[in-house]
């Protein structure tokens, strides 16, 4: 079957940027993303491209060539889902917050509503992918729900989970270290996984192309994550007995990711993971885990997350001591809010954990980031329903350029590796702060030598 038309439910980080990727790969696929998010779909299809909802480098370029062409952003699902061969579902899957499994097992009511929909809709057969990260096991649970309907369409569900960083996502989109495809064993579903694949080659090439079972697939998914989170919590973990012991965790990540086994990447020390994915995730899998009965299996990778929840308390905690144990009423300026750089996204980032801590100190803090802004700061905040929203109204204070965000403050922290803050004029902000003025990097970015020789007291994360 060649594939014409894609659907793809779903205009989120993930959907949004892989969409525009396959529409400008494949000019012959009509690719419509939708969404039930109005403003969303609005945004996208802003007609300067500069203005839609998610920044990552490259990205309005993309949209600006395919948008209007074969790319296209509405707000009808049902008329994209009935004219589509091939339906993405690339919704969101938070932890849930209700019920069985509260605070642990994804939520997949959002994915459930796709089935449904897709059920109610399809008049023909349909492969239905699953973007999204579920559980494993999930394509039983689409399958059920879409072959329960009642109106004889055949259903083919595959799983090909994204693998995209955000920062990156349009690098990584283009140049993929492979694409998972997950599909049954029956002649109807290699026909189905054959489809998927034809369009993946159009930029990729086949041997990256990696096909194995749906179950193989959607628990890869979640081993990935969970791997590349384990490496973060190892080196942090480090990072602590570095502090305590003269060793630089720097050096040490240098000289461990010299052994080609172990490998240089992901092994930067930090205030602590963030992002929607790596918590939600490893919180899924450990929920899979135990409800096998699999408890040193849950134990196991719940410790990924116990280490990045005191990684972040240990960095504020660390700023209150250093501070003669009172933050009340000093100004401490934060370079950065996005969960790492190159994006806007904050969902789940350090900084705001960081700031409640300070916050809770009666600390005022001031934010610049290049990206997000003072709405989306307190937004964040508000809620954690720490404490009130004026409260936290009167606690944050977001300037649009550093120098003024740092004028007048006790202390600086790093919170996201943006490449700008490393182009400061340094001695300048030094000259505006308290004294002495203190430099916390929590991403490990500056020169430490430069600002103590400026008067910093810099403090870095695991020297
Ligand atoms: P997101 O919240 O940015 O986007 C999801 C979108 O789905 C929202 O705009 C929401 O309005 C829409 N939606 C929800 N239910 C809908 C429905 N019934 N009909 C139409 N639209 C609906 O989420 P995201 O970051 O794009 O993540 C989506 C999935 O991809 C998650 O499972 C996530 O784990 C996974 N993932 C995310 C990333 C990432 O970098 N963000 C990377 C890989 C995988
Ligand atoms: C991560 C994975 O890298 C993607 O492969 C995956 O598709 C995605 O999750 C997902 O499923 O959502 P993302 O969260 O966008 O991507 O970004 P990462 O580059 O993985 O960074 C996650 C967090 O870890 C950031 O806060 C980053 O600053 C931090 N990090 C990363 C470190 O502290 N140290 C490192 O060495 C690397």
């Amino acid at each position: 079957m060649e594939v014409t038309k894609i659907c793809c439910i779903g205009a989120g980080y993930v959907g949004g940027p892989t969409m525009a990727v396959i529409a400008q790969k494949c000019p012959h696929i009509q690719v419509t993303v939708v969404d039930l998010n109005e403003q969303r779909i609005k945004d996208w299809n802003d007609p300067d491209t500069n203005n839609i909802p998610i920044y990552e480098p490259g990205l309005s370029e993309i949209v600006a060539e395919a948008r209007g062409r074969n790319l296209f952003f509405s707000t009808e699902v049902e008329k994209a889902i009935d004219e589509a061969q091939v339906i993405f579902i690339s919704v969101n899957t938070p932890t849930k917050t209700y019920g069985k499994g509260k605070g642990m097992a994804a939520d997949l009511k959002y994915i459930e509503l796709c089935a449904r929909q897709i059920a109610k809709v399809a008049k023909e057969n349909k492969i239905v992918v699953e973007k999204s990260t579920l559980p494993v096991r999930t394509a039983e649970a689409i399958k059920s729900i879409l072959d329960n309907t009642g109106n004889g369409v055949q259903f083919q569900i595959l799983s090909n989970p994204e693998f995209l960083a955000e920062g990156t996502a349009v690098t990584d989109l283009l140049n993929p270290d492979r694409i998972l495809i997950g599909g049954d064993t029956t002649p109807e579903g290699e026909a189905a996984i054959n489809a998927l694949v034809d369009v993946y080659a159009n930029w990729v090439s086949k041997d990256k192309i990696l096909t194995t079972n749906v179950w193989s697939s959607e628990l890869s998914k979640l081993t990935a994550n969970a791997f590349l989170a384990q490496r973060i919590s190892s080196i942090n973990a480090m990072s602590e007995l570095c502090e305590k012991t003269g060793a630089d965790v720097n050096e040490v990540a240098k000289a461990i990711g010299m052994d080609t086994r172990i490998g240089p990447k992901f092994l930067k020390a930090s205030v602590g993971f963030g992002g929607s994915c790596f918590q939600k995730d490893i919180l899924n899998l450990v929920y899979i885990a135990k409800s096998y009965g699999l408890n040193e299996v849950a134990d196991y990778w719940e410790q990924v997350i116990i280490m990045n929840d005191h990684q972040k308390r240990r960095f504020s905690n660390k700023i209150v001591q250093t501070l003669y144990n009172t933050v009340a009423d000093k100004k401490i300026t934060f370079l950065g809010w996005a969960f790492k750089k190159d994006t806007n996204d904050t969902r789940e980032s350090a900084a705001i954990y960081v700031a409640d801590d300070l916050i809770n100190e009666q600390a005022k803090i001031s934010v610049y980031d290049p990206k997000v802004s003072r709405n989306k700061m307190l937004a964040d905040l508000n809620y954690l329903e720490s404490r009130s929203v004026e409260e936290n109204n009167n606690a944050i204070l977001a300037f649009d350029n550093p120098y003024d965000a740092c004028k007048g403050s006790h202390a600086i922290s790093i919170l996201t590796e943006w490449d700008e803050f490393t182009a400061y004029d340094w001695q300048k902000i030094y000259d505006s702060m308290h004294k002495p003025a203190f430099l916390f990097d929590g991403r490990n970015i500056l020169n430490a030598k430069e600002l103590e020789s400026i008067g910093f007291v810099y403090k870095g994360i695991g020297s």
